[in-house]
């Protein structure tokens, strides 16, 4: 939530911040604002996308080496104006940006205005501005101590950037359950949400820990501190972020691009980890802790929203083929009920950008009751990568689009290596079945490039015919049924359709009573197990003239002579079902978006990296 980005050098801050906040616009994009200082600090900020502030400060001065800026997602007070980042204190001193909650933010401004502090916005952001103030004018503070002590008494989430004008040759930054980074260049510093403003400029970062300020100054010192005050030594990592990566290309929507970069990021994922030929599979992180993963009690999966698809997949996969008992838990709830949890117990945490609030919060509850965490995670360097104690990167490449798609089959590749591994390691599968997943893994890449060639048209035809339906059902069973929450999730979330998923034979028990000719109802029906029992289900739902959309396998005559449109997809083992079936749900949510006019890449209210709980 939010994308932060500051800049310190001696190059222009003002097209660095905008380029910064274009490439941050998929975490927020309610508001936005910059501050640069140059004598005199400039602050702009305007509600709407960052093309808005834009046009607002193309008359104005915008001159400065040093700035910073935001795109918000309001958690506190409407998205306008007033409310945007950077907040000014009230002795016009300092500016900030904040990516966060303050919890104690009602508490805090009673007692400030108590003091004669007067507020502008509605935001708890304000507060953190106001406080810093507060402490740097009464006990005549350096800034980046007035930060340090306000920040003890701040209850909640952070990651900031502030500029004090009265020494404005240096940003100071501070993070606690928010995401930042520094970036190092030459005679330059960046600090931002995440790395995609900084990777053009340089590839050399550190990434912030919990509760760490970090201080970097014209003259070229990066100095972190602890909150305690103890000086820490910098992290300097290497990136490997190509500028392409986070670019659009020849594609009209990110979404679009991600889409149809599965066949290279499923391949990508694989990477040295399989080799069917030599009958071997690779997964690094299970190695490092064979021991507790092999004999663990049971795998606890918590992950949030399409990750948490990808975990009910990987249920599917690890009780099937390595035999290992599986819960799945969406990390909200699990954090917060006092779950019996040990140290027998192997807790994997799926998360495409790392730093998922809840998962994150989830992980450290596990962590601190003993079990070993495992990280299944794309963002290098992310909080979640940080946390655990051992994890896989999927390698899917920045995925910009709010959508995830990329990462889903990321997810759904690794799981599926995991459990392949596993069972074969455990002796719950034979090595012919063993050998003969491999080889199939190896041919996934090629089948969604297949699928996504000759499907296409048709999945276009079909969202034109059902784009303006209020509804949509989407069915399914075992491997599928996962998908078919997947499906349902991408529809509503950029088209805004209205859109259930349901184990096919659930249908039964409720939600048959919405069927009628008007309810498109999409059902996943590549099953080899329980075929005769999908075919049923979709009679069903003809008996009462629902109009059926169903995903088969090539040359599946019998559904498509019941259903009133059929896609067909490659044909492969169960188990990796999910990694083709998922891809024309993906292309029918987006070909619907687009004809009903909807922002595919930044849809309403959602942002990208769920930052704040
Ligand atoms: C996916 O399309 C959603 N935008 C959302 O559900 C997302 O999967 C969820 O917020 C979890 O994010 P994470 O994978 O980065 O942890
Ligand atoms: N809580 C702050 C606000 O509502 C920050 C939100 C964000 O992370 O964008 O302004």
């Amino acid at each position: 939530m939010c994308g932060i980005v500051g800049y310190i050098g001696n190059k222009q801050a003002y097209p660095i911040l905008i380029n910064g906040l274009k490439r941050l616009e998929y975490r927020g994009y309610d508001s936005a604002g910059i501050a640069i200082f140059n004598g005199d600090l400039n602050v702009y900020k305007k509600q709407g996308k960052v093309q808005e502030l834009v046009n607002f400060t193309k008359s104005k001065n915008t001159q400065g080496t040093i700035g910073i800026g935001h795109t918000r997602w309001a958690t506190h007070g409407e998205p306008n104006d007033t409310n945007a980042h950077p907040h000014v204190s009230g002795n016009g001193r300092l500016t900030l940006i904040h990516n966060g909650i303050i919890e104690n933010y009602a508490l805090l401004k009673e007692a400030l205005k108590k003091e004669g502090h007067t507020f502008q916005s509605e935001t708890d952001t304000e507060v953190l501005v106001h406080l810093i103030e507060e402490l740097q004018t009464r006990e005549n503070l350096k800034i980046e101590e007035a930060v340090r002590v306000a920040l003890s008494k701040v209850i909640g989430a952070y990651a900031i950037v502030v500029i004090d004008r009265e020494d404005p040759d240096k940003l100071v930054a501070a993070r606690k359950a928010s995401p930042l980074v520094v970036g190092i260049g030459e005679d330059e510093f960046f600090v931002a949400s995440d790395p995609t403003p900084i990777a053009e400029f340089t590839q050399k970062v550190v990434f912030l820990n919990d509760e760490e300020i970090a201080v970097v100054t014209r003259d070229g010192d990066l100095q972190i501190k602890s909150i305690e005050n103890e000086i820490q030594n910098p992290f300097i990592q290497e990136l490997d972020i190509k500028i392409e990566e986070m670019e659009k290309g020849d594609f009209e929507h990110y979404m679009l691009k991600e889409i149809y970069e599965q066949p290279k990021t499923v391949a990508d994922c694989m990477r040295g980890r399989v080799n069917a030929a030599e009958g071997w599979i690779k997964v690094g992180g299970v190695d490092t802790c064979k021991d507790r993963i092999f004999n663990a009690n049971r795998f606890i999966i918590a992950a949030c929203g399409t990750s948490w698809h990808a975990g009910l997949i990987g249920e599917y996969l690890f009780e099937e083929l390595a035999r290992i008992p599986v819960e799945v838990e969406y990390a909200s709830e699990l954090r917060y009920r006092n779950p019996i949890i040990n140290e027998k117990d192997v807790v994997i945490a799926l998360s495409q950008s790392g730093e998922t609030a809840d998962t994150l919060a989830a992980l450290e509850m596990a962590k601190s009751k003993g079990a070993l965490c495992y990280g299944i995670v794309n963002n290098v360097g992310s909080s979640i990568a940080r946390l655990t104690h051992a994890g896989s990167y999927i390698h899917a490449g920045p995925e910009i689009g709010v959508a995830s798609t990329k990462a889903f089959t990321g997810q759904v590749t690794l799981l599926s290596m995991m459990a392949i591994h596993l069972g074969y390691e455990r002796g719950t599968i034979p090595r012919s079945y063993y050998l003969q997943l491999l080889e199939e893994l190896e041919n996934i890449p090629n089948k969604i490039d297949r699928l996504l060639k000759n499907a296409q048209k048709q999945i276009e035809f079909i969202a034109g015919e059902i784009k303006d339906a209020p509804n949509a059902l989407y069915l399914g069973r075992g491997y599928n049924f996962p998908i078919a929450l997947e499906g349902a999730l991408k529809l509503k979330e950029i088209s805004y359709i209205h859109a259930e998923g349901y184990p096919a034979a659930e249908m039964k028990h409720g939600p048959i009573a919405l069927i009628d000719e008007n309810m498109p109802v999409i059902v996943i029906a590549t099953n080899k197990s329980a075929y005769e029992k999908i075919v049923s289900n979709i009679q069903e739902v003809k008996a009462r003239k629902g109009k059926v959309i169903a995903i088969v396998k090539e040359g599946d005559s019998i559904i498509r002579e019941i259903a009133d449109y059929t896609i067909e997809i490659p044909d492969t083992d169960e188990p990796l079902t999910p990694l083709l079936s998922v891809i024309p749900l993906q292309l029918l949510s987006y070909h619907i978006a687009l004809m009903r006019g909807c922002n595919v890449d930044q849809p309403r209210n959602l942002a990208k990296s769920v930052t704040v709980e």
